[in-house]
């Protein structure tokens, strides 16, 4: 092949050239890929309508037709739509079995039906809205700020999650999840509804920019991607899959390439 013989560039130009061109696709995919409908928008009356029925089938045996709670199950009356896209979209509701600790399964509804369900029960009280993204977005926040909200954590929640977010037992055969690859979202509704056994970290106790110094936190000491690290508008999971992309792919072809001009040196 010309290209990959030819002696007068650099041999790491022709990876950075690639390097470049998978960032272009990627970026472009990011672009043009549909983005996640903004949770911040208002619920329309359609949701409501679609969230009442599906309500009614899935929800209402154990916390009644109007959310006010049964034998079975709590009212969700004021619990508010953060609390239902929370349990909803981590699989922890429906419960399958009253009694046990709603554990952590497969999700169930699409993000169209969670919205819906999160939209009705939002009519039946008032109770904190589902975050939008720049509440949890962990983007500008300095080493400093970060090492604050390790503070924080240690201070609010390491007596039950540990000092390293692993997670613990606690009395009556309950436990505290590990928190490692929980997504930003989940972990500042988590904070805004305190599921089960958990408090509630409302916003007077523990405000906005608290909860986010804790998800930088954690997200610094779990090595996670940070979301929107690439600044491709903050569209989270898109932007971290284009670096998965951009530097996985890249290192592959990278190694390749290097591999080839090794293999014809030898020859
Ligand atoms: C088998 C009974 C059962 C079914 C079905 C069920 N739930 Fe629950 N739900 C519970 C119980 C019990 C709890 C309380 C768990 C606890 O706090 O220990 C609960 C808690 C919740 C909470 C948290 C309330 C709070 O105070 O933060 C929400 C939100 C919720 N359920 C929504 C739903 C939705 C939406 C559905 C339908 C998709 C559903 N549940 C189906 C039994 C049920
Ligand atoms: C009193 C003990 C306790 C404290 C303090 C506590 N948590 Fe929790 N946390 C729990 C329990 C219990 C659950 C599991 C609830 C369930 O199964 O529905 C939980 C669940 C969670 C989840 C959901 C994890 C998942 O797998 O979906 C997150 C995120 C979380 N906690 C974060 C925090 C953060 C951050 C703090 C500190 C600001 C904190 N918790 C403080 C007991 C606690």
């Amino acid at each position: 092949m010309r290209f990959l013989s030819s002696r007068r560039r650099h041999p790491a130009a022709k990876v950075l050239l690639l390097v470049a061109a998978l960032f272009a696709v990627g970026a472009l995919y990011a672009a043009v890929a549909p983005t996640e409908q903004s949770s911040a928008e208002p619920a329309t009356s359609q949701q409501v309508t679609e969230g009442r029925e599906l309500f009614s089938v899935n929800c209402s045996s154990c916390h009644g037709l109007n959310g006010e709670g049964t034998s079975q199950g709590p009212t969700l009356q004021g619990v508010g739509a953060a609390a239902v896209d929370f349990q909803v979209s981590t699989g922890r509701m429906p419960l399958a079995q009253p009694g046990q600790q709603a554990p952590v399964k497969p999700r169930e509804f699409t993000d169209d039906e969670v919205a819906a369900l999160a939209a009705f029960v939002a009519t039946l009280g008032p109770g904190p809205a589902v975050p939008d993204s720049s509440q949890y977005s962990t983007e500008g926040l300095t080493d400093e700020q970060i090492a604050e909200g390790g503070e924080l954590f240690r201070t609010n929640c390491s007596a039950c999650h540990n000092f390293t977010g692993q997670g613990g037992a606690l009395p009556e055969g309950k436990h505290a999840p590990s928190l490692v690859g929980v997504s930003n979202k989940h972990l500042y509704e988590a904070m805004l509804t305190g599921p089960q056994q958990m408090p509630v970290f409302s916003d007077e106790v523990l405000t906005s920019q608290d909860k986010r110094q804790i998800i930088a936190y954690l997200d610094a000491l779990h090595q996670r991607p940070n979301e929107g690290g690439l600044n491709l508008g903050s569209i989270g999971p898109v932007s971290e899959g284009v670096a998965v992309w951009t530097i996985g792919i890249g290192c592959l072809i990278g190694f390749a390439v290097w591999i080839t001009a090794r293999g014809a040196r030898a020859r």
